[in-house]
């Protein structure tokens, strides 16, 4: 098929996706099993029953679309902060990258101090303030062509998980510093108690007034207690989160805490949110409606770790029985195979380490969609509701053949 369509990041390979239902895509008319579930934003499976039944609704209730603010986005604002207690104002995105972009805003409104610290291992987005990475020495290297000399002039990097270096490199820049933004538990290297750290990092902020960001998009839900700032009793000042919340639809959401609206108040900042589609109501009322039916049915997310922990346990410990080179890592359902199995504190190690498997692991991919199974570009598996103990059984299965074969 001719493509026209640019979506560099989510685009490794030439196959088109065209329909989804429960547990499984289709591409070229047969199923695949679909590890991906939109990058982890629809937790229900794919066209779930709920989520016709809601659209359905939304439709003959002639809800509509408005520019202006509408009643869906004040009822979900309200859910909303029943996970997110620390919430004192929600502001509606229509992606998470353009909540990163905005909450980055509001940081540079709160203080005049220019640099935004970065963690190695954070994907925020399509946003050209964190479009880099880093090398192991942290020297940046951008994503994109495009990016402002600025910001790159504004940006630097700290390592996740490593107390000690972190807090040198931020030392060196102490008074400068703008804000600190961080993916709390890291997509790239989802590890199971990364508490130490972010309690660091929140105090570091604390004693030296610098905006402390969660970018929560992927753990929004996903996670135990429903957010890693309730896990952890952290408190951010900035907080993004999305995916899970669109209940399969776009979105992306910021929240403040009492303290940065205090602060906007008081100096009386001006700071832009809107759009046209900021809080829409088609994405406000799905992703109010599947919010309501997730709290009121919290198996759901705690039968979504016990399935992510059964495929982890499964398959770590045929790792173990045949002296495999690889782990799986996980935090509550978010799953990544990693290459070595070294243990690693953090993405530097594990593309130091992964490095040398580039080809082996392009071989495995190949593999896996040869025999029906997507695992995504990306590398992060997220199962659904929908994903049934058979086909993670048939996963599993391929996944150990494919280990035994290529590595
Ligand atoms: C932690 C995190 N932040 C930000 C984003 C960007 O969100 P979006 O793709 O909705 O723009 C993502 C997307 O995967 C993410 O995982």
């Amino acid at each position: 098929m001719s493509n026209l369509v640019f979506n560099e990041g989510y685009q490794e390979t030439n196959y088109i996706f065209e329909q989804g239902k429960d547990d499984h895509i289709k591409i070229n008319g047969k199923n695949y099993i679909d590890l991906s579930n939109c990058a982890g934003s629809i937790v229900l499976g794919h066209n779930s029953t709920f989520f016709k039944k809601k659209i359905k609704s939304y439709l003959n209730n002639n809800y509509s679309n408005f520019a202006h603010p509408n009643i869906h986005a004040i009822n979900f604002s309200k859910n909303i902060k029943k996970i997110f207690p620390l919430f004192s104002k929600v502001i509606f995105c229509n992606s998470g990258t353009e909540a990163v972009i905005k909450s980055l805003r509001i940081s540079r409104a709160l203080n005049k101090k220019k640099y935004v610290a970065s963690v190695v291992g954070s994907w925020h987005g399509s946003v050209d303030q964190l479009l880099f990475k880093t090398d192991k020495n942290f020297k940046k290297i951008p994503l994109s062509s495009g990016i402002s000399k600025n910001d790159e002039k504004n940006l630097f990097f700290i390592p996740y998980n490593d107390i000690s270096l972190s807090k040198k490199i931020l030392d060196k820049k102490k008074n400068q510093i703008n804000c600190i933004i961080i993916e709390p538990v890291q997509a790239c290297l989802p590890i199971d108690d990364p508490g130490n750290y972010l309690k660091f990092l929140e105090s570091y902020c604390k004693q030296n007034n610098i905006v402390l960001i969660f970018d929560e998009i992927i753990t929004g839900v996903r996670s135990y207690k429903f957010s890693i700032q309730n896990n952890y009793k952290i408190k951010p000042d900035i907080t993004t989160t999305g995916k899970i919340f669109g209940g399969g639809l776009p979105i992306g959401i910021i929240g403040i805490s009492e303290k940065v609206k205090k602060k906007i108040t008081k100096k009386n900042s001006k700071i832009f949110f809107g759009g046209t589609f900021s809080g829409n109501s088609l994405s406000t009322y799905i992703g109010n409606e599947t919010l309501k039916y997730l709290m009121e049915n919290n198996k759901i997310i705690s039968t979504l770790n016990k399935k992510s922990k059964y495929f982890q346990d499964n398959l770590n410990n045929f790792i173990e029985q045949h002296k495999l080179d690889l782990k799986i890592y996980r935090y509550a359902s978010i799953l990544r195979i990693v290459y070595t199995k070294n243990n690693l504190k953090n993405r530097i190690q594990r593309d130091f380490f992964e490095s040398k498997n580039s080809i082996k692991i392009k071989k495995f991919k190949n593999y896996l969609f040869k025999n029906k199974i997507y695992y995504p570009s990306s590398g992060i598996i997220f199962f659904s509701d929908k994903t049934s103990y058979q086909n993670i059984n048939r996963v599993i299965k391929y996944i150990k053949n494919g280990f035994k074969k290529f590595f």
